[in-house]
């Protein structure tokens, strides 16, 4: 006998195996019984007699609530029919215990109720999928920056300062002073890529978005590369590349759960170079075509990006943007300076802005200027400023939300199904 899981059990074919797991399902009749077992890798159907296992064993079986906790011992036989492509002969079960009234039935719950659920629900096929996409794509993430060289160079929680506006600021107190959680990483990544060339750090950010709505989180995680001497078309080039590597590792290694999640995989598969590039300007005069004209020198709105994305099979990349929306850190356009050289990457299907970036200005005058007229404090930005002071030079990132990645790739509808324990202005349990 050798232990086995269920995503593997095909290595097992005709062999007895002890597979350790939960009830995920149950049908049964005096003499024979259908336990369907997960063990979290997978869900396997198994074929219990009376004859073969006993009264004791069989009777207790038969009773058992969903979620209870079991090993079940059996053959491994290859079964088109069953799902999975595999079913278990049981010869014997061990009951660990025994979850009546689970409350996470397989009829239809609404949100709230799955939501304060969320410990259970995560045991549930959809969601397992999901979270398995989330832990590709992290992989995936990972993987496209060591093989080329960018240090991991994390950055702190803990800052003095905003980075993305004040107005989604978490404070705390710091002994005596107030710290706040970071809304992004990329102020320390100018540091490391000044010092290392390239560097990214992946970690949580966080912003207390006031209002609730399907694309944001209060936590949220965030990779964020950031490259000395690159300019704008460099970020586009490299978020780009970085897309399409990404999503091609998890449709490779990911189809079974996109499979589970009937995500339509063609389109996934479109997502190829080159990705459509639009200045914002340009981008205005589209959206004007198409009966959704844009307030002048305002930021998109999800119906604009809805729009615009629904023209294009695969993402775009918008730069541009009037600097009066934008954070700043970017360096003015040479030739416009009421534009800031940033790129939004928004998703096709209506998914909408996955990522944002751009060139960071490196001047220190002008950046001063810009952190007076953005009524920053300069005096916690000192160590900033002495980036342009010794050594500056053109450069620049983005920054990925992971969880708006996972959704577009997966397809569901909102971001709180995207993460473990989701953080909203209305959620902190569980
Ligand atoms: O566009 P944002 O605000 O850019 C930055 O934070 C830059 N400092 C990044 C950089 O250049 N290093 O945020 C980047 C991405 C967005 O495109 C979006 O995917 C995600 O972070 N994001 C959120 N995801 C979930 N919930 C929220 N509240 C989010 N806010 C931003
Ligand atoms: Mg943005």
């Amino acid at each position: 006998m050798s232990s086995a899981t269920i995503d593997r059990i095909g290595e097992h074919e005709g062999g007895e195996v002890t597979l350790k797991g939960w009830l995920y399902s149950l049908r049964s009749s005096g003499k024979i019984a259908f336990p369907q077992l997960r063990d979290g890798t997978g869900t396997i159907q198994c074929v219990a007699k009376r004859a073969v296992i006993g009264d004791d064993a069989f009777d207790t079986l038969r009773h058992l609530g969903q979620e209870s906790s079991l090993s079940i011992t059996g053959t491994v036989h290859a079964d088109e029919r069953a799902q999975g492509g595999y079913e278990l002969q049981v010869t014997g079960i061990e009951v660990f215990q025994d979850a009546s009234g689970y409350p996470v039935t397989k009829k239809e719950h609404g949100p709230a109720f799955l939501h304060d659920h969320r410990h259970l629900w995560i045991r549930s096929k959809r969601q397992q999928a999901i979270l398995r996409i989330r832990h590709l794509c992290v992989r995936a993430i990972r993987d496209y920056f060591d093989d080329r060289d960018y240090l991991l160079f994390d950055s702190p929680m803990f800052t003095p300062n905003a980075c993305e506006g004040t107005s989604t600021l978490f404070g705390t107190e710091y002994f005596g002073k107030t710290a706040y959680l970071t809304q992004s990483g990329q102020l320390y990544q100018e540091a490391g890529a000044m010092a290392f060339g390239k560097t990214y750090c992946f970690g949580p950010t966080f912003r207390a978005e006031k209002s609730s709505t399907r694309r944001h989180l209060t936590e949220f995680w965030m990779v964020e590369p950031e490259v000395a001497y690159a300019d704008l078309d460099d970020v586009m080039d490299l978020a780009e590349d970085f897309l399409v590597e990404v999503v091609a590792y998890v449709v490779e290694k990911g189809r079974k759960h996109l499979e589970t999640l009937e995500r339509d995989i063609s389109v996934l598969e479109r997502v190829q170079k080159p990705f459509p590039r639009m200045s914002y300007d340009e981008a205005c005069a589209q959206l004007e075509e198409l009966g959704e004209p844009v307030d002048k020198d305002s930021d998109f709105g999800s119906p604009h990006e809805t729009k615009l994305t629904q023209q294009y099979d695969r993402p775009i990349m918008v730069h541009r943007y009037p600097s009066v929306v934008k954070a700043f850190y970017f360096k003015e356009d040479p030739e416009d300076s009421a534009r800031a050289m940033g790129v939004d990457v928004l998703a096709p299907e209506g998914y909408g802005e996955i990522i944002g970036g751009g060139q960071r200005e490196d001047d220190l005058d002008v950046l001063v200027q810009k952190i007076a007229d953005h009524e920053l404090p300069q005096e916690f930005f000192e160590w900033f400023l002495d980036l342009r002071r010794y050594g500056s030079v053109p450069h620049g990132g983005f920054g990925l939300g992971l969880e708006r990645l996972v959704c577009w790739v997966c397809g569901i509808h909102h971001i709180r199904e995207s993460i473990p324990f989701p953080r909203t202005i209305d959620r902190l349990v569980p």
